[in-house]
């Protein structure tokens, strides 16, 4: 094994400092070579094995001495190598890491080393620029003549991944540059600076995820991550991703002599950059800006995990230079992690509205970074096990800004004797229906154990109810988490349907709501009022509030834009499933078919669907909840256009938009989209791949056009 076999097997905890320090550059050079014989030569030395291994103990004398982390450590790189599906993007310029302090003396060392190197006398004064570091991810934008042409990721620093697709996506990047009046746009330009998701982007995505029953991110920064790295640039679209520029990859040629300069540049091409930036020019405004930005940390609604100090000239900048993998220029001041060190109680199970069994751990109270915690998230049962948390154990919890505090860890050390092992349930802890794991698509384990309760599961029926009544879905005024809670244990409110039926049955029920705790008879008449408010509702919102596994808000409306009525949704549901059930492929049913081809809709989607519309019970709460409210096809407010009144047909593969947009566009313009050529229609818009309907318009003599033609046309 070469030069690793010096390797100490020493235990972390009996490591010195100094013997940390020395593994640590030993790991650094063996890793680094280690990656070079597998990427750049496909030639290992070492098993996959025996490389994790190299990692893990690298990772557990960092974790041990975070005040040893190297610059060139393994871990501060951002993943080693593009995915294989992203095309390579090698930077003409390297994308760099930052050397770290942490307290006040390392700032001092640091602007004492740059005074040095550039023999600065005393008196001379040192700007300096003082800048959040964003806990996100690197991303570099290229240029020309003001056009966004490529975006790529960090990488290994040298070479990144092309996500410009996704990045496109993102409405803080411009794709197009403007300069301001008097000044002129450098003709190639290359801006570097932080992807990241803000608190309240992240739990909603969170939510959205775990309600349709699919993996949540543990953290923004993997949130954002995850979105960023999509191969499907529409997952991309619907993932709120915010950009910061934080610098240009090269000085030269910009009309600008400083950071600071440039930043404000930067803000005049249309980039939104940070605005606790700082222009300083000693080490106590250094200092003052740093306990600043601590101070307002929790209150930005996203994470910033230190504050950056970057010599602010160019021409000096360019005299410091750099070292290994870090300019000489720079320096991240890290914030402590926000940690605490707590005795875990007990594990709860909550179970979610499509049933499945979430761990919360029950702490006892602790102050993390201000907040006190009392629960943690747990993940999952497979992430209890690899951390091997027992009930007892003292376990340190981590909190970033608003977001749910995690269990990062067991400190071994502490752990009681009565400590034990967490037997996770198989059976609900509501309702005690088994709880099973299934499979994905791909045949592999389900993270998440789910109750099979269904309807005879109190826990999934609230949840469902919650949902139902939540802002993006029928937004009921007044009905929030608490009521929804006790007026179904109160057995006021069972299914969506009773919510309707609530004023005029409690005007007959002696135990009226205004005579209960916390109901007077103004707030119960605002509810009547509220409840009234939403018995129209337009049918996008409400597909998506009856809750349906993988249904989120945009497959709402992709099926109501589809189906136009609910009687037809509903009809053409139970439709799908009837001959779909017959396990005959060769059977599947016309509506199943249909549903399949929608855009945006795919297999488990329409799986999904048929499974909800197949169990008696749903198609029952279904069908009340129509006798109850009047939903409202789809509105369009359509503009006048050329294709007003005109009957189009979309064929072969839309490159440029999905075909649910093409269609919905067209429709705005008081277009009619149908599904079939015949001599009525007035216009085939052809991709790639369109064969029979092509040919039909092709010998009918009807107009076509290419998707870009069509682009063009509705620009118009
Ligand atoms: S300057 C050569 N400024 O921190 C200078 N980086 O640890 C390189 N980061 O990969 C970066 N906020 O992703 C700079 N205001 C900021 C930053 C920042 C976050 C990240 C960046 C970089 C990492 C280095």
């Amino acid at each position: 094994m070469g030069k690793s076999k010096k390797q100490t097997n020493k235990d972390v905890s009996d490591l010195s400092e100094r013997e940390a320090l020395e593994e640590l550059k030993r790991l650094a050079k063996d890793i680094a070579r280690h990656d070079a014989l597998y990427h750049g030569q496909d030639d290992p030395e070492i098993s996959d094995a025996a490389y994790d291994g190299l990692l893990a103990r690298n990772g557990a004398i960092e974790a041990r001495f975070p005040d040893l982390i190297l610059p060139e450590s393994p871990s501060n790189r951002v993943g080693f190598q593009p995915l294989e599906a992203f095309e390579k993007a090698p930077h003409v310029l390297p994308m760099l890491s930052l050397g770290n302090g942490f307290d006040r003396e390392d700032i001092a060392d640091f602007l004492d080393r740059v005074r040095r190197f550039l023999s600065l006398d005393e008196k001379e004064v040192l700007f300096l620029v003082a800048e959040p570091k964003i806990d996100g991810l690197s991303l570099s934008l290229s240029y020309e003549d003001g056009v966004l042409v490529r975006a790529a990721t960090r990488g290994d620093g040298q070479v990144g991944e092309n996500v410009t697709q996704n990045v496109m996506t993102i409405e803080s990047v411009p794709q197009t540059l403007s300069a301001a009046e008097g000044e002129a746009l450098p003709p190639r330009l290359e801006v570097r600076g932080e992807v990241y998701m803000r608190h309240e982007d992240f739990q909603a995505l969170n939510e959205r995820q775990e309600g349709l029953g699919e993996k949540s991110f543990a953290n923004p920064r993997n949130a954002a991550a995850g979105s960023l790295r999509q191969l499907d640039s529409r997952i991309t679209a619907g993932r709120p991703l915010t950009f910061f520029a934080y610098s240009v990859a090269d000085p030269e040629g910009l009309p600008t002599t400083s950071h600071y300069e440039t930043l404000q540049l930067l803000a005049r091409l249309g980039f939104e950059i940070n605005p606790l930036t700082k222009l300083c020019q000693s080490l106590d405004e250094l200092m003052a800006v740093y306990e600043q930005i601590g101070l307002e940390r929790s209150k930005l609604g996203y994470d910033i995990d230190g504050v950056v100090y970057k010599v602010d000239d160019f021409s000096l900048q360019k005299r410091l230079g750099f070292v290994s993998r870090a300019p000489r220029w720079a320096l991240a001041h890290k914030f402590p992690a926000e940690q605490a060190v707590t005795q875990l109680e007990a594990i709860d199970i909550q179970v979610g509205r499509t049933g499945a069994l979430t761990p919360v751990a029950k702490l006892t109270p602790v102050t993390v970074g201000g907040v006190v915690v009392s629960n943690a998230s747990l993940h999952n049962e497979d992430e209890i096990a690899r951390k091997d948390v027992r009930v007892g154990d003292f376990v340190r919890v981590q909190r970033a800004g608003d977001v749910i505090p995690q269990v990062v860890e067991v400190v071994l050390d502490k752990r009681p004797s009565f400590a034990k092992a967490f037997v996770y349930p198989d059976l609900c802890p509501a309702c005690g229906s088994p709880a099973v794991r299934g499979q994905d698509e791909k045949g592999k384990e389900d993270a998440v154990r789910r109750c099979t309760g269904g309807f005879v599961c109190p826990a999934q029926a609230v949840e469902r109810l919650k949902h139902f009544v939540s802002r993006q879905a029928f937004d009921i005024e007044g009905l929030g988490r608490k009521q929804v809670e006790s007026f179904y244990h109160e057995g006021r409110v069972m299914a969506p349907a009773d919510i309707f039926t609530l004023e005029a049955r409690d005007a007959k029920s002696l135990k009226r709501l205004k005579n209960a705790e916390g109901w007077g008879e103004t707030s119960a008449s605002n509810l009547w009022t509220a409840i009234e408010a939403r018995r129209t509702i337009d049918f996008g919102r409400f597909i998506f509030a009856l809750g349906i596994r993988h249904i989120g808000e945009r497959t709402g409306q992709d099926l109501a834009r589809h189906y136009g009525s609910a009687d037809v949704w509903v009809e053409r549901m139970i439709a799908a499933g009837a001959s779909a059930d017959e396990g005959d492929d060769e059977a599947l049913s016309e509506a199943f078919l249909e549903l399949e081809a929608i855009d945006g809709i795919g297999a488990v989607m329409a799986e999904s669907l048929v499974d909800f519309f197949q169990g008696e019970e749903n198609l029952k709460q279904v069908r009340a909840l129509l006798d109850e409210v009047t939903v409202e096809p789809l509105e369009f407010e359509t503009v006048a256009s050329d294709v007003s009144g005109k009957t189009i047909v979309f064929t072969g593969k839309l490159e440029l938009m999905s075909r649910s947009e093409a269609k919905a566009q067209a429709e705005r313009l008081g277009a009619k989209v149908v599904g079939s050529v015949s001599k009525k229609t007035d216009m085939v818009v052809a991709g790639p791949g369109a064969g029979s309907k092509l040919k039909k318009a092709e010998e009918l003599g009807v107009e076509v056009l290419s998707e870009q033609d069509w682009v063009a046309l509705v620009k118009t």
